[in-house]
């Protein structure tokens, strides 16, 4: 563990333990930051939100194997460590945990946390192994750090909804915060992934959003036809150089269902292809109520 400018890191989960329960001794209260490094801006907002509600913040960088598929990006995924704990310094992070993968998954490995359902749907039905993974590594991060609160952006909207079934199936005792999806100014939802993207990638990556801002559009304006306005949104995806749809839907905006008519509280959802990355976006939509 170092201690250099006040930001503690460490690779071991009882030094862990013992940071935090020596914060909770002086009555602080703790919020966790779950990541798996390569950290933004959309990451940073997530830690400002966990330092305005808790006293002492951990944050953990772990590229979790058991989340990506064989053939999918893990050993291409970006690990700039020292800048990530230059930005958790200077967002004044309490801990950094950057646990080794033996640790969290030793020899003979064999329990897994499956929330049904919503885990095979959408990400899931594209992913089938993806959601189990992220339940798993969250509940034994949540076990590990054992937070107040723990702090997840809307940006992954799916993960966001599993991960409350879990907390409410397994009486998790954590609070989860959802925090806003934060975007370049021309739209584009930060994403650890969007470095993969070429500058000509870059700009047909924008279609991910326009699309949602043009469901969001049609709904707004009182349309009920929503396979009608999802085919649009594939059409708006696959017109731009590099693009293939792998979903565009409205669905409702808890159970995730995908709907044909509207709803008061829907999000839109899109997963494309630009080039060889997969990137994933959506909006909220709420319509209100007649009956007032
Ligand atoms: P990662 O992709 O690193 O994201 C960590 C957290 O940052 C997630 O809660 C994600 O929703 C949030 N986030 C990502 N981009 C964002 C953006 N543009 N605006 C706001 N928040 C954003 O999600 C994971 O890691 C992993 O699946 C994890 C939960 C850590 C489990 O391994």
């Amino acid at each position: 563990m170092t201690a250099a400018d006040g930001l503690f890191v460490t690779t071991n989960a009882d030094e862990l333990r013992r940071a935090t329960a020596a914060a909770r001794r002086q009555g602080k209260t703790v919020g966790c930051v779950p990541t798996m490094g390569a950290l933004h801006a959309g990451h940073t907002s997530l830690i400002e939100a966990a330092r305005r509600e808790t006293d002492f913040v951990v944050v953990t960088v772990f590229v979790n194997p058991s989340q990506f598929a064989p053939g999918e990006d893990l050993e291409a995924y970006p690990r700039p460590i020292e800048d990530d704990l230059k930005a958790c310094r200077d967002a004044e992070v309490n801990v950094v945990f950057l646990p080794p993968t033996e640790s969290l998954y030793p020899e003979g490995y064999s329990t897994w946390v499956d929330v049904e359902g919503l885990s095979r749907v959408l990400e899931g039905a594209s992913r089938p192994t993806h959601f189990r993974g992220v339940a798993t590594i969250v509940l034994k991060l949540l076990n590990i750090v054992g937070p107040d609160a723990a702090f997840f952006g809307t940006k992954d909207y799916q993960q966001l909804a599993l991960l409350r079934r879990m907390v409410r199936d397994l009486h998790v005792p954590v609070r989860l915060v959802p925090c806003p999806t934060v975007r370049e100014p021309d739209g584009l939802a930060l994403s650890s992934r969007n470095v993969y993207l070429s500058s000509k990638e870059r700009k047909s990556a924008l279609a991910l959003h326009e699309s949602l801002r043009l469901a969001e559009e049609r709904l707004l304006s009182g349309e009920t036809d929503l396979p009608a306005i999802a085919t649009s949104m594939e059409q708006h995806l696959n017109s731009r150089p590099g693009v293939e749809t792998d979903y565009a839907v409205i669905a409702d905006a808890d159970t995730l269902e995908v709907l044909s008519a509207p709803r008061e509280q829907m999000v839109v959802l899109v997963a494309a292809r630009v080039g060889k990355t997969r990137l994933i976006d959506n909006l909220p939509v709420t319509i209100p109520s007649q009956s007032e």
